[in-house]
């Protein structure tokens, strides 16, 4: 069954428990704009409450883009305070995506500029399109990076590579995105959407409870004041009081498949 919703500047549509955003402004290469950030912060609320959905899929309309960046018109005029409202409210929705509870694959179709790579950084996983290109150019604009590239990029791929790449504002191709573990795989733009749908099969497969818990523990590394160590014994002992713990060991003792149920 496929289950469409309207927004402005994004497409939804959920099939075999999997919903897509795809960002819809493809003559403007699909850049972020106020208004698309708030939908996609929106669209992610609807997967996560809807129990048919295992996974998501964040992609860009066309051809060409992923996401070319963040709208460098809307910003042009922006004073110092409008500039960390722009940056804060972007960090905060790109850290819900960072913390959803289910998981979500970058499909990463095109140019990732900008808010483009942060976006695509901030997802679980990320499979791009052999003509899709990485690079965080804001300093040619006087910029940096505003929706946490400058953490996100370190995390990713090590202090080295994330200075030149932000310092520089090259751009760098798909392979060499792979190279740098940037992305998890490289493929053809006839396959990517493939790729993904079968990445999170397989992850729908595995405990839904048990796959939030490794999103939280991973969260945890990063985050500041937590102990991950200290915040994973917490969470393994957790995953010991569910259902699908239960169902998981039964499976493995009874020599069946496991039959993990949503909620
Ligand atoms: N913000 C606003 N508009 C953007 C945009 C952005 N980040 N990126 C592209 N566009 C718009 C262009 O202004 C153009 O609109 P127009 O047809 O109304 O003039 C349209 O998208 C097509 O882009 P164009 O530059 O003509 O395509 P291209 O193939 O020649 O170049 C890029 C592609 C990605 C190299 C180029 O668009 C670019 O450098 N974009 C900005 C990247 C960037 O700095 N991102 C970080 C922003 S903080």
């Amino acid at each position: 069954m496929i289950k469409e919703v309207i927004f402005e500047n994004i497409l939804t549509a959920t099939a075999n428990g999997i919903f897509t955003i795809t960002i819809n402004r493809p003559d403007k290469l699909n850049a972020l704009n106020k208004r698309t950030i708030e939908e996609i912060g929106e669209a992610i609320n609807v997967a996560v409450a809807d129990s048919a959905v295992h996974g998501i899929i964040i992609t860009g309309s066309g051809p060409k883009a992923f996401v070319a960046g963040a709208d460098i018109s809307e910003f042009s005029n922006y004073s110092v305070e409008e500039g960390q409202i722009l940056s804060a409210d972007g960090q905060r929705v790109f850290k819900s995506i960072e913390l959803c509870p289910k998981p979500v694959i970058a499909a990463v179709n095109g140019f990732a500029l900008g808010g483009g790579c942060e976006l695509a950084m901030s997802c679980h996983l990320r499979v791009a399109s052999d003509n899709a290109k990485f690079g965080q150019p804001e300093v040619k604009l006087g910029l940096i990076p505003g929706y946490a590239g400058t953490q996100r990029l370190v995390q990713l791929i090590g202090k080295s590579k994330a200075m030149e790449l932000l310092m520089t504002a090259d751009m760098i191709s798909a392979n060499e995105a792979l190279q740098l573990g940037l992305v998890n795989y490289v493929t053809t733009a006839e396959q990517l959407i493939t790729i993904c749908e079968e990445l999170l099969k397989k992850i729908s497969l595995q405990s839904p409870k048990a796959i939030t818990e490794i999103i939280n523990c991973v969260d945890a590394y990063y985050t500041d004041g937590v102990d991950g160590f200290a915040f994973e014994v917490n969470a393994f002992g957790k995953c010991f009081g569910t259902n699908d713990f239960k169902e998981g060991v039964s499976a493995f003792l009874e020599k069946r498949k496991t039959n993990f149920v949503r909620s």
